[in-house]
């Protein structure tokens, strides 16, 4: 029997969601460490440029695609393409690349999971430097069983929500969640900021410098921006199949774009002041958080406790987001096979966790065993972040643009926005047809070295 689809309680409902799906890790430990390994303010203009116009006008895209057809990432594409194959295989393309983002996003999201139990044991209590916290770093994330339990154990939570329904456990938990985190990053950025010696690294972070941008740098912020709006690979458009047609789409989009902004930017003043306070250098890579903010959090009265805290919500933060990345998974196997989401949950929780167990051991064990010299956790961030995301994201164009056609894109974005200024309307619709697509395929040809 067809379970009943369910739709959100609200606009504001789907909008926490939405954006508890794109503030994850993408936001609070990629954002800064592609910053600092990729030359500071030049690379956040860059990001800013990409999000705003290429991600914007494609959030919109992709959400209405799923508003419209009331369907998951492949069913929405067969119904609205009366079944062509090309399109179809776009969204199966969406659907595994969402697959392969969580396998080794959830490792991640398990490591912050560790980092909880590690501050309520006040591992870090006496840590003076970054040094002493990167060691420690090193030490656990190269230990299999340490990351694999905790891969297993953050899998585990997302199943559970999973489980428990769409509207209910994500819209509940997104409600709560969102506000506390914004409140706990705005303490720490004050922290930053004051601390002596904090002035270089907001130079760093607004100075920008130009000189060190590359062709693949553009490729990465470009490929960021699609990851952190949670981009190119059906999540916004399933969230989107569950929105009335009687909400403004537009707006909640920007709504989206600008909280996912915010966090990052925010993310990016509650890390750099504090690493040039304490005299260390940018480029650390991905263990930048977890090598600086353990430290930072000795420098506030009560850091015990809101170290606990932060890596509390930055685990919650995180499971927002694997909620949504299997969430296209599943609502794929509701719609079209019929089959119970109790099930396919565990099913496929249990998929994702085997495919992460690489990805989990390439920081010890496998660290030696790479594929083109990256590192399967490498090699699955590379191709799903920069070349799947940004690849969905030209198809979503098109198919707006020219297959399905904004002729009939355009009456549909309009329910529930009536009072949108014709002109923006009309803009959105030039930048899905032109720009957008243009602009993709430029930064991936330069970045191949064909442009
Ligand atoms: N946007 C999420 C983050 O920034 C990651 C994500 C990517 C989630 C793609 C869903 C789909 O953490």
């Amino acid at each position: 029997m067809t379970e009943q689809r369910e739709q959100w309680g609200s606009r504001l409902g789907f909008i926490l969601a939405a954006a508890g799906s794109a503030v994850g890790l993408g936001n609070i430990w990629k954002f800064p460490y592609l910053v600092g390994e990729y030359g500071g303010a030049a690379f956040i203009l860059l990001y800013l440029v990409c999000v705003l116009v290429i991600g914007l006008p494609v959030v919109i895209a992709e959400i209405l695609i799923g508003r419209t057809a009331q369907k998951n990432p492949i069913g929405s594409y067969r119904e609205l393409s009366n079944g062509n194959p090309f399109w179809i295989s776009v969204g199966v393309l969406g659907v595994a690349t969402g697959f392969i983002i969580l396998s080794y996003y959830n490792v991640i999201a398990g490591w912050s999971l560790g980092y909880v139990v590690e501050s309520v044991t006040g591992r870090f209590h006496d840590f003076q430097n970054p040094g002493q916290a990167g060691e420690l770093f090193g030490h656990l994330s190269s230990n299999p069983v340490w990351s694999i339990s905790f891969h297993a154990g953050f899998m585990a939570l997302t199943v559970a929500i999973i489980y428990t329904g769409v509207t209910r456990g994500i819209e509940k938990a997104s409600k709560i969640l969102m506000p506390l985190l914004l409140i706990l990053m705005i303490i720490l950025v004050c922290r930053g900021v004051t601390l002596e010696g904090a002035k270089r690294g907001m130079d760093y972070l607004l100075k920008a410098d130009f000189s060190a941008i590359t062709k693949q740098t553009v490729l990465i912020a470009l490929g960021q921006a699609f990851f952190s709006l949670s981009l190119g690979m059906g999540a916004l458009l399933t969230y989107g199949s569950y929105m009335s047609k009687k909400e403004n789409l537009p707006k909640s989009a920007v709504s989206i774009v600008a909280v996912d902004t915010i966090i990052a930017l925010l993310a990016g003043f509650m890390i750099f002041p504090a690493l040039f306070a304490m005299g260390e250098h940018p480029d650390q890579g991905f263990p930048l958080i977890f090598n600086i903010l353990p430290v930072v959090f000795n420098s506030i009265p009560g850091g015990y406790y809101f170290r606990i805290i932060f890596f509390v919500l930055l685990a919650l933060a995180a499971l927002t987001s694997t909620i949504s990345l299997l969430e296209v998974i599943i609502s794929y196997m509701i719609d079209e096979f019929e089959l119970s989401r109790k099930k396919m949950a565990i099913l496929f929780g249990t998929l994702v966790f085997l495919l992460g167990i690489p990805p989990a051991l390439s920081f010890g064990v496998m660290s030696k065993v790479t594929i083109f010299g990256l590192t399967f956790f490498g090699l699955f961030d590379f191709l799903a972040t920069n070349v799947f995301l940004p690849l969905g994201g030209i198809c979503t164009a098109i198919f707006v643009g020219w297959f399905w056609g904004i002729k009939k894109a355009l009456p549909q974005l309009r329910e529930g926005a009536e009072d949108t200024a014709p002109l923006l309307l009309k803009t959105w619709a030039f930048v899905i047809r032109y720009i957008a697509p243009v602009l993709i395929l430029i930064v991936f040809l330069s970045s191949l070295g064909i442009l």
